[in-house]
């Protein structure tokens, strides 16, 4: 692993970007290579098995581009297949997920707390939030909710309109989420719709979008193995997709605030 090397992302598609954002603002001199699996998008509803195998396929392409490490910036990516990579990976990359970040972020600041999570069926179905947090034994009490129709609508520019307000509002209307007091966003999309999630809530629940917490897990990683760039510069960053349509790259601006220029690697040809 060398300082000089890039940090790889992947995501099933777009939505990893938010996170991806949050790595650029804190990490500006780093290069970057994101890898969106288009082709295989939703990773929401398919199997634990399926994820595995899409992903390992995608570390090698990361690592045969000498990544120095791997962020694993979707939550079904790392809930189907964090060990899994790790395994894989060994010492020839570090590897981040975005649920470690913030388990060790609500185990500090909610201990004897209920709080509540939405992400995809994937994510809720493996349990990997609850298992992780209750590791930490800490007392915090999980409500976890598949929440599947969000994403898709995030990706057809349904933010901020009145009818995600409404699917929120059915979403979250229920005695499971009575007295909470933090819900963790635990989808790559969800930053989008951070605002109306809180609006719901009337300001009275912490919203936890995990986009700047992994960021900052990524930076203290690469500092403690010596592999964060200290030089002043403006790092490159390169954004490659298994399925190309221009769809894909209008909705970078929505998710990385800015346009993105996607390249198709046809990573399963
Ligand atoms: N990126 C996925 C996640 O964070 C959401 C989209 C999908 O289901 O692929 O879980």
């Amino acid at each position: 692993m060398q300082t000089n090397t890039p940090i790889g992302i992947f995501d099933s598609g777009i939505g990893g970007l938010t996170v991806t954002r949050a790595i650029r603002r804190l990490l500006p001199q780093e290069d970057i290579i994101y890898f969106g699996d288009t082709a295989h998008m939703p990773y929401g509803d398919k199997s634990t098995e399926a994820i595995q195998a899409y992903s390992i396929k995608i570390v090698n392409f990361l690592l045969s581009q000498q990544c120095k490490a791997i962020v694993i910036a979707c939550n079904s990516a790392s809930s189907a297949a964090y060990k899994l990579i790790r395994e894989y990976v060994g010492n020839r990359a570090l590897v981040v997920n975005v649920i470690d970040p913030m388990v060790e972020h609500v185990a500090e600041h909610y201990a004897g707390k209920k709080i509540g999570l939405i992400g995809t069926k994937q994510t809720v179905r493996s349990n990997v939030y609850k298992k992780k947090i209750d590791d930490m034994r800490q007392g915090i009490q999980l409500q976890a909710m598949a929440t599947p129709l969000l994403a898709p609508m995030i990706e057809e520019g349904y933010a901020g309109h009145p009818i995600m307000a409404q699917v929120i509002r059915d979403y979250l209307n229920k005695a499971a989420f009575d007295d909470i007091q933090a819900l963790i966003l635990g989808c790559t999309h969800y930053p989008l719709i951070k605002d109306m999630v809180d609006d719901y809530f009337g300001g009275k629940v912490d919203i936890l979008d995990s986009s700047e917490i992994v960021a900052q897990a990524v930076e203290s990683k690469l500092c403690r193995f010596e592999l964060k760039r200290e030089d002043n510069r403006q790092g490159n960053a390169q954004f490659f997709v298994s399925d190309y349509t221009p769809a894909f790259e209008e909705m970078t601006g929505l998710f990385f605030g800015e346009h993105a220029k996607l390249t198709l690697y046809p990573l399963w040809e």
